[in-house]
């Protein structure tokens, strides 16, 4: 069988070369990474639990409307996706004040904010995904005017729904992270969600007792990031309530 192509490898996704053309296939791994790469592991299972998880956002996003590059899931840790041209930025919406909002503008972690802000960071992993304004969005051509309505409606959108199906099974959306890819059908264009949505790139937190059930668990070292997985996925249904965890059992001598 011939080997397949790799067209790019990041963090925590390998893409190689799809089907058909205009596909590609997203394949989750294990690795952990933040602060821009300078903390750094492997977490067994937390690419399973992310392929399922991103499925199951991205295929509840294509139902209502919302286009996004998900295709289908193809095995434990692959999907298949619609190939896209990557707008370079970061767009995060946030609901409730946390992370680097809050050290910005000294607002404590958790206060709510009086309604969805959305900012902007250029992705540049050598310069630390800086935050940028429109002025240089629209100055520096990474996205046109129509491109950023867009975008912004997409990540409204994208906020209500996601905050829905979280608050549903007892969690608060804090804050996201989305990418968006351009495609084209014919001489139209048009930007559709891309990447992931998963706890990897979410703030969660369990609405009763406040409990983190996103990647500041691992960022922060508070305890087991796939049991915090795990409990995402077993609320949404996405897997068994009994089923047993993904990482192999800890052998207690
Ligand atoms: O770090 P910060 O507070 O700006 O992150 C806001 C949200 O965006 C968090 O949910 C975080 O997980 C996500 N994010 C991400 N990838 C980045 C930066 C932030 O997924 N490179």
């Amino acid at each position: 069988m011939a080997r397949r192509k790799k067209i790019y490898e990041g963090k925590a996704k390998i893409l190689y070369e799809g089907p058909e053309p205009g596909t590609i296939v997203q394949y989750f791994k294990d690795d952990a990474t933040a602060f821009n790469a300078e903390k750094k592991d492997v977490i067994e299972g937390k690419g399973v639990l992310n392929n399922r998880l991103s499925e199951y956002f991205m295929s509840g996003l294509n139902q209502i409307g919302v286009p996004t590059h998900f295709i289908k899931r193809l095995n434990m840790r692959e999907q298949l996706v619609r190939q896209v041209e990557i707008v370079p930025l970061e767009v995060i919406v946030r609901n409730y004040a946390a992370g680097t909002m809050s050290k910005r503008l000294g607002i404590e972690e958790g206060t709510q904010l009086p309604r969805p802000i959305v900012e902007y960071c250029y992705k540049d992993d050598s310069l630390g995904d800086p935050l940028v304004t429109e002025e240089h969005i629209a100055a520096f051509g990474w996205a046109s005017q129509q491109d950023m309505d867009d975008i912004l409606s997409l990540a409204l959108r994208v906020n209500d729904f996601l905050s829905g199906v979280m608050m549903a099974v007892g969690i608060k959306l804090v804050d996201f992270k989305i990418e968006v890819g351009r495609v084209y059908d014919g001489d139209f264009m048009r930007l559709i969600i891309a990447d992931e949505i998963s706890p990897d790139s979410c703030r969660l937190w369990d609405i009763e007792t406040g409990q983190k059930l996103d990647k500041d668990v691992f960022r922060r070292d508070l305890g087991s990031l796939t049991d915090a997985y795990t409990e995402v996925a077993k609320r949404l249904g996405v897997m068994p309530k009994t089923s047993t965890p993904i990482t192999k059992p800890t052998l207690i001598n």
